[in-house]
């Protein structure tokens, strides 16, 4: 057992997602996610930690699964787990996070082996999704149009405080003002 693996105790209902886990432990991940906690911890906007990152999962499963895309749900988890990974050195050095993110990304499941790993069609549809999160292409792949759409879609604008929704770039136009899934 490797420190990327965790045990499972026994939950009925529920599903494990070990390869996923393995994302969340991965070391690579932990100092992209802790230095990114830290340099948005007084951000009045959005951020990008697990409530976000878990939103958009479970907003792009209820649609894959809503749509009969027939996607691999720690696929699915994988890609909105990873998808704002470059965002710490977009922050620091002005990077587009979905390039560097999809460098890291790439990285970080490219090491995952054994019971653990993706497999290339998987780490590619992954990459390729986190590459083109902030603007859908015409000819976006089904994970990457999932992952675009629940990106957005998984901001609660409506509860955001009147002067931070008023400061915020998005438009008003793309601002989520009601509860819509
Ligand atoms: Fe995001």
């Amino acid at each position: 057992m490797t420190e990327t693996h965790v045990r499972y105790p026994h939950k009925q209902g529920l599903s494990p997602m070990p390869r996923v886990d393995a994302i969340w432990l991965h070391p690579a991940y932990q100092t992209a996610y802790r230095w990114l906690a830290r340099l948005e911890c007084d951000r009045p906007f959005c951020r990008h930690q697990l409530r976000h990152l878990l939103d958009a999962a479970r907003l792009m499963w209820i649609a894959n699964l809503e749509e009969g895309c027939g996607l691999d749900r720690e696929v699915v988890y994988a890609a909105a787990l990873l998808h704002d990974i470059g965002k710490a050195t977009q922050y620091a050095m002005g990077a587009p996070h979905e390039l560097t993110g999809a460098r890291l990304a790439g990285d970080i499941l490219a090491s995952l082996d054994g019971d653990v790993a993706f497999t290339d069609a998987e780490r590619r549809a992954i990459v390729t999704a986190i590459r083109g999160h902030r603007r859908l292409r015409a000819d976006a792949e089904p994970l990457e149009r999932l992952l675009c759409r629940a990106d957005k879609a998984s901001r609660p604008c409506f509860s955001c405080p009147a002067d931070v929704r008023r400061a915020c770039s998005w438009p008003d136009a793309k601002k989520n003002l009601c509860i819509q899934i």
